[in-house]
């Protein structure tokens, strides 16, 4: 059957099936993936959108809140309610906002996208042209990481590998390591918006950093 849970209450061994969940940065190429995968599991999906003229289907979602992520008023009254937040956008001013907004409400559970270049050694040549050229956004994106981390909320880091738009493979690779255990350096947003909603059901993810790749 399926249950509503909610994230403060349910215990650490069982999934999520039905939960109400904020997805920010949801016109994205990513943001919009999880809403609609969402949606046909059933879960009660609100988007938080600076555009939301932008979205599409608005039919399915259960809630529609306009602003900017760093907006601590409009952000709170959104979360006010909810079981989960995704973050399909990155950044620490984001993620700082987030943090306090949640922790305002006693919202616990938060889903946080990042990407696998802010702690990757390896392939040390693609590594070091991206840090040559993005050094700016994955030292913000590392520190939002560790802001979460000493959140005290249930978070979990979500680490892509590089994003494309190409249709989903239904399937990804996941590790917990900071260099690729395997899987392709090419991930799908669709896919990539799966692994993000396996993920806020998964209660043995929290406190963890997840590594996502395309699959092989
Ligand atoms: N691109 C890659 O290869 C790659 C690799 C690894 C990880 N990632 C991470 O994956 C995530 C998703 O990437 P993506 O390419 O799917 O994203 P995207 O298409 O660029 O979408 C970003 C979304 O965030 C929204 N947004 C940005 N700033 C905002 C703010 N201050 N307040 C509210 N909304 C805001 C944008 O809305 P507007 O339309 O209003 O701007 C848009 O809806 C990002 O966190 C990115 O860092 C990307």
């Amino acid at each position: 059957m399926v249950q509503a849970c909610s994230y403060s209450a349910f215990s650490h061994i069982e999934r999520c099936h039905r939960v109400k969940i904020l997805v920010i940065g949801s016109t994205g190429r990513t943001g919009k993936h999880v809403l609609t995968q969402g949606a046909e599991r059933g879960h009660e999906i609100t988007a938080y959108a600076r555009r939301p003229e932008l979205l599409t289907d608005r039919g399915r979602l259960a809630g529609v809140h306009q602003g900017d992520a760093r907006d601590l008023d409009a952000v709170r009254s959104a979360i006010q309610g909810q079981d989960a937040v995704i973050s399909a956008v990155g950044g620490s001013e984001i993620a700082g906002t987030l943090i306090t907004a949640m922790r305002d409400t006693g919202v616990r559970r938060m889903v946080m996208t990042s990407s696998r270049s802010v702690v990757a050694t390896r392939p040390r040549l693609a590594v070091t042209l991206a840090w040559l050229f993005l050094r700016a956004a994955y030292v913000d994106l590392a520190r939002a990481e560790g802001m979460l981390q000493v959140s005290g909320l249930d978070w979990t880091i979500a680490r892509a590998t590089m994003l494309n738009d190409k249709p989903p493979a239904g399937r990804v690779h996941t590790d917990f390591e900071a260099n690729a255990t395997g899987g392709a350096t090419q991930l799908s947003r669709a896919d990539y918006a799966m692994a993000l909603l396996d993920t806020v059901e998964d209660p043995a993810l929290i406190g963890k950093a997840l590594g996502i790749c395309g699959p092989k």
